[in-house]
């Protein structure tokens, strides 16, 4: 596999052992592919996905807004230049404080009734009044089949039955409705379907609450392909389906913005990850290369090593953001070699789990040399322990559009 920015890479694996470099062309032209297909519909970036400030900057700069998950997120939008009506709050187990210090900087989703309640009582006690949105658990799976438990929202027939108690906050008022089922869903027919169903519990959802509905925020699900098998979704014709029921519904409902939210779709595909060998040794005929920070640097990896080889099933289940499928990930050493060897990649830590790869061929690798591996932009750096053993963290760099490289928020 050939690799863009081979150069550029080098020249940083001169300085650092182990980094993510994201690529600003390539969420560039991943942002702007969803906001040509998706007319008269806003995004929000999950910024869970990938809070680096520079990324997070450069998809704000195509004017999404945040799908903040935490009060942090929300400040790290504010402090990005979103305005208030622009950053959405949706996370369970929000606190007193989370809701105090969020309230007026952002759109508050309320994931739970006890959660209305204390938006409520918050907004009361702080002497302002809210308006805010309910994420919802409907009575539909996300292909299409009957809704289950889940300690995401509000179950749909719950909210229903309150209608009553909703009219009646003082401090509140229910403005928008939110969802999300699922994630990194490849099949196009699939999230049209889910599109369908939604728009049909919006109908029912403003009829039984009476609501002034001014947003909907219709989750994520649009996925990106990792193992060489996988296809892209079909964003041109997801857009046009979508774009057309907007249509339709704003005949009747002209007033109210639907978003999608979005994290890995933007920026996934732009990072990518490099390792330094650090040491090379073969035991009883196998051949480790120990590279830096492997699972203690970009966790999946190596996560996935440890699903694969030690559950019983052949295909272990997804469970996103931590494991998406096997071959999720290309290891692309970055070197001259035409030789090729079968080796085992493995990390720097104390733990024999710490392996991403056993018995694989590559090109042959030798100490000094960096190994790059695909797929890091998104749900990488920030769900990997890096404080394990207390080595280095890897350092996070923007290759920039100009060319240049950046350490952060330059
Ligand atoms: C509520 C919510 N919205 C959006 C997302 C983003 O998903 P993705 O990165 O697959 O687009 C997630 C991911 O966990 C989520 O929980």
């Amino acid at each position: 596999m050939e690799i863009k920015n081979r150069d550029i890479i080098l020249e940083q694996a001169k300085e650092y052992s182990s980094f993510y470099i994201y690529d600003e062309n390539v969420i560039n032209e991943y942002t702007e592919r969803l906001k040509k297909n998706f007319r008269g519909i806003g995004f929000l970036y999950s910024i869970k996905t990938n809070p680096f400030i520079n990324v997070v900057k450069s998809v704000f700069s195509h004017g999404f807004g945040a799908d903040a998950a935490s009060l942090n997120e929300v400040l790290l939008a504010e402090k990005c230049g979103l305005a208030p009506d622009m950053v959405y709050y949706s996370a369970p187990g929000k606190t007193e404080r989370d809701i105090m210090g969020a309230l007026g900087k952002c759109v508050i989703t309320a994931d739970s009734l006890n959660e209305i309640a204390l938006i409520e009582k918050t907004a009361g006690e702080m002497g302002v009044k809210a308006e805010i949105g309910v994420r919802i658990n409907p009575d539909f799976s996300f292909y299409g089949g009957k809704g289950g438990p889940s300690k995401f929202g509000i179950e749909e027939y719950q909210l229903f039955d309150r209608a009553e108690y909703l009219k009646g906050l003082k401090n509140i008022k229910i403005t928008g409705l939110h969802v999300h089922l699922h994630s990194q869903e490849l099949n196009t027919d699939c999230i049209n379907m889910y599109y369908k169903n939604m728009f049909s519990l919006i109908n029912r959802t403003v009829e039984k609450l009476g609501i002034d509905l001014k947003f909907v925020n219709l989750g994520s699900g649009i996925g990106i392909p990792y193992a060489r098998e996988d296809c892209e979704v079909n964003v041109e014709a997801l857009g046009k389906n979508l774009s057309k029921m907007v249509e339709d519904f704003k005949s009747s409902m002209p007033l109210v913005s639907v978003f999608v939210e979005t994290g890995r779709y933007c920026v996934g595909k732009s990072g990518l990850y490099a390792a330094k060998v650090l040491d090379k040794k073969v035991s009883f005929g196998k051949t480790y290369v120990i590279l830096a920070n492997t699972l203690n640097g970009f966790m999946r990896p190596a996560m996935a090593h440890i699903l694969e080889k030690y559950t019983d099933d052949e295909k272990p289940a997804e469970s996103e953001p931590f494991y998406t499928c096997k071959g999720a990930f290309q290891y692309i050493p970055l070197n001259n070699n035409t030789e090729t060897e079968k080796v085992t990649l493995c990390g720097n830590l104390c733990t024999s789990t710490d392996i991403m790869e056993e018995d694989i061929e590559l090109a042959k690798l030798e100490v000094g040399d960096t190994l790059v591996i695909t797929n890091a932009g998104s749900y990488a750096a920030v769900i990997t322990p890096m404080q394990f053993a207390s080595l280095n963290p890897p350092v996070q760099l923007m290759l920039k559009s100009d060319g240049s490289v950046t350490c952060a928020d330059k």
